[in-house]
C-alpha cells in the first residue's frame, strides 16, 4: 500500500521531536551554566578558603648584611601570621618587636635618623626598648627575641623568637 506525504507534516515526526529535546536541552544547560559561572565566583568571593597559619616559634630573618639593614636598618618578617619589625641598633646589634601599631594595627617602620620606630598613620612614635613615647599608641611593641647565629663562612643569621 502507498502512503502519500503532505508537504505541511514531516517526513519523520520521531526525529524532529528529538532534535527539538535536544536543542531545548543544550539551551538549558547552556543557560544553567552561566548562571553557575556568574554565582560560583561569587560564592568563592564571599566566603575566602580558611587557611591556618602556620604557627611559628622561631623565624629566620636574614643575614646581618642584608640590604635593608644596611639602607633602611630595619626589615619587617612574617612570624606566622603577624608581622614583626627587625631594627639593626648597631654595628652587629640588633631588636625586634611586633611590627602592629598599638594604637590602631598599623605597620610601624624605623626611622634611623631619629633612631625611633615609628607610625607613618597618626604620628605614634616608640623608643628601641618598644615603649610608646608619642603619638596615640596607648601601649608599648611586644619584644621578641634576636639571636645571630655564627655561620662558618659568610654574615651571622638573624632569628627572631618569642620572649
Ligand atoms: S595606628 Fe599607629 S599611631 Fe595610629
Amino acid at each position: 500500500m502507498n502512503t502519500l506525504s503532505t508537504g505541511n507534516t514531516p517526513s519523520n515526526p520521531v526525529s524532529t521531536l528529538s532534535r527539538r529535546k535536544l536543542v531545548n536541552w543544550f539551551v538549558a544547560s547552556s543557560f544553567g551554566a552561566l548562571i553557575l559561572s556568574i554565582i560560583y565566583p561569587v560564592l568563592r568571593y564571599l566566603t575566602p578558603p580558611r587557611i591556618a597559619e602556620p604557627s611559628a616559634n622561631e623565624v629566620e630573618a636574614g643575614t646581618t648584611t642584608d640590604i635593608d639593614f644596611r639602607d633602611k636598618a630595619f626589615k619587617i618578617v612574617r612570624f606566622g601570621a603577624d608581622p614583626v619589625i627587625v631594627v639593626r641598633s648597631g654595628e652587629e646589634q640588633f631588636l625586634a618587636f611586633s611590627a602592629t601599631c598599638t594604637h590602631l594595627d598599623c605597620i610601624v617602620g624605623f626611622q634611623k635618623e631619629h633612631n625611633r620606630i615609628w607610625c607613618n598613620c597618626h604620628g605614634g612614635a616608640y623608643d628601641l626598648t618598644g615603649r610608646n613615647v608619642a603619638g596615640p599608641p596607648p601601649k608599648p611593641l611586644t619584644p621578641y627575641k634576636v639571636h645571630l647565629i655564627e655561620q662558618p663562612s659568610g654574615p651571622a643569621t638573624i632569628v627572631v623568637s618569642k620572649v
